[in-house]
């Protein structure tokens, strides 16, 4: 078998419907370069065959019962990197074949198939399967399990106030969808454990949330983390929600969230957290784990207040001070407290300032959709801190030219006296 077998096409049929299955399967079997190796009915199904059976060619369908085309398409494309997957499908809105894509479809045929097309499509996706397939031979490195995706070395990026309502949930569910771009993945994690509602700042519900991944922190694969995150389709981020009551924080321990913060980096590029206004083993673990952590005050006393008091905490512990990145949140250009009074006050550098702008705020809160990706986002004044923060952070880890994140110990703002709180 094996030298003319190798020549043939390898395909796989995953769809939910029988008749579909086997009507593709009848169109196939006349043409003698293609083998149909495997048919599949639902997404898990589908993984799990494109594992054992390593296709070049994958016809997926979109809806189906226990994981959706998306997702599985997502997953295949990891874990058997010369599959090409072509979305066959009725949903032929801009929507689905962009998420598609972004999943990493090579193709889209409507359903039914028409027999021409859908043959040509798959002996020219055969074809590239076969270079990837080359490819992936002349570079061991890339070819073992889960193909380039392990250890993405992603970057966790923790977000806190030690005041509660600053505006911590705000600037995750915002900064992450302006971090995400292109065929970079982004996650957020709600680790605000008793009171988390990154669900509701975004309109996710989802049958999963942190404690799934904690109880199960020894074996977090790809495929399981893909059905316990909830996906939010405007964007492409993931989330992982917040336990569902405040009793079940109590389920979530320090060890295992660092130890699911840790393997998250394996899948994605950026990880973003967000963190109640208090200082547990939990936050401190966060702490520890995060690459960077935005640190958030608003320009009033009691917010600079409990920040000064954090940053003396943080001396003590000896935490690395070039981790903090402290912004200010609730700017309003009409007057108050400044960057450089804060900078004056704290003697630290304020990295990164977000305009006040109640009523886009609220307005976004309410309906679920964060600002950034209103249609008019570039007039909100919100907007342009937060794509500048996510600037910062992406040169600071990925830096150009010098590094950006030296001048936190370098540069301190001037050592006067300390204005804002001289008036207590
Ligand atoms: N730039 C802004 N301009 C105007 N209002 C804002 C801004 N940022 C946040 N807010 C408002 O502040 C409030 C608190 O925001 P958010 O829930 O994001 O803060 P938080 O730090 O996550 O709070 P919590 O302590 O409850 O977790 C919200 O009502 C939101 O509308
Ligand atoms: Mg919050």
């Amino acid at each position: 078998m094996a030298n003319n077998a190798a020549a043939h096409i390898r395909v796989l049929i995953v769809d939910d419907f029988a008749e579909t299955r086997e009507n593709i399967r009848k169109l196939l079997q006349f043409e003698s370069d293609i083998d149909v190796v495997g048919m599949a009915r639902t997404g898990r199904e589908g993984i799990a065959l494109a594992k054992e059976t390593k296709p070049n060619v994958v016809l997926m369908d979109i809806n189906m019962p226990d994981m959706d085309g998306i997702q599985a398409t997502e997953i295949i494309t990891k874990e058997v990197p010369i599959a090409q997957i072509v979305i066959v499908s009725v949903q032929s809105d801009t929507d689905y074949l962009r998420r598609a894509m972004l999943a990493g479809a090579r193709d889209f045929l409507s359903k039914p198939p028409p027999a021409d097309e859908m043959i040509n499509t798959i002996r020219r996706l055969g074809e590239m399967s076969r270079q990837r397939e080359a490819l992936l031979a002349s570079q061991p490195a890339l070819s073992g399990p889960g193909g380039g995706a392990r250890g993405r070395g992603g970057k966790v990026i923790a977000v806190f106030s030690p005041k509660g309502g600053a505006g911590c949930t705000t600037l995750v569910t915002n900064l992450a969808m302006a971090l995400k771009s292109g065929d970079n993945k982004v996650m957020v994690v709600d680790a605000n454990i008793q009171f988390g509602d990154v669900g509701v700042f975004l309109n996710l519900q989802g049958k999963f949330n942190l404690v799934s991944l904690t109880e199960r922190a020894d074996e977090i694969d790809e495929e399981w983390l893909q059905s316990v995150l909830t996906n939010h389709t405007a964007s492409g981020v993931k989330v992982l929600l917040a336990p569902p009551t405040p009793e079940d924080a109590e389920l979530v321990g320090a060890g295992q969230l660092k130890k699911v913060l840790e393997s998250l980096r394996e899948y994605y590029d950026y990880i973003l957290v967000d963190t109640a206004s208090v200082l547990r083993d939990v936050e401190l673990t966060v702490f520890d784990v995060a690459d960077r952590v935005v640190l958030v005050a608003t320009p009033d006393i009691p917010s600079l207040a409990n920040i000064k008091k954090f940053f003396d905490l943080i001396e003590k512990l000896e935490f690395p001070p070039e981790k903090m990145l402290l912004i200010l949140n609730r700017v309003d250009r009409r007057g108050g407290i400044t960057a450089a009074n804060v900078e004056e006050t704290l003697k630290h550098t304020v990295r990164g300032q977000i305009l006040l702008d109640d009523k886009t705020v609220l307005a976004s809160i309410n309906s679920g959709v964060p600002f950034i990706l209103s249609p008019n986002a570039r007039q909100l004044a919100p907007v342009p801190g937060i794509f500048e923060l996510a600037q910062r952070l992406k040169d600071d880890f990925n830096p150009k030219e010098t590094a950006p994140a030296a001048d936190d110990k370098g540069r301190k703002a001037p050592a006067k006296q300390s204005s804002l709180f001289a008036r207590r």
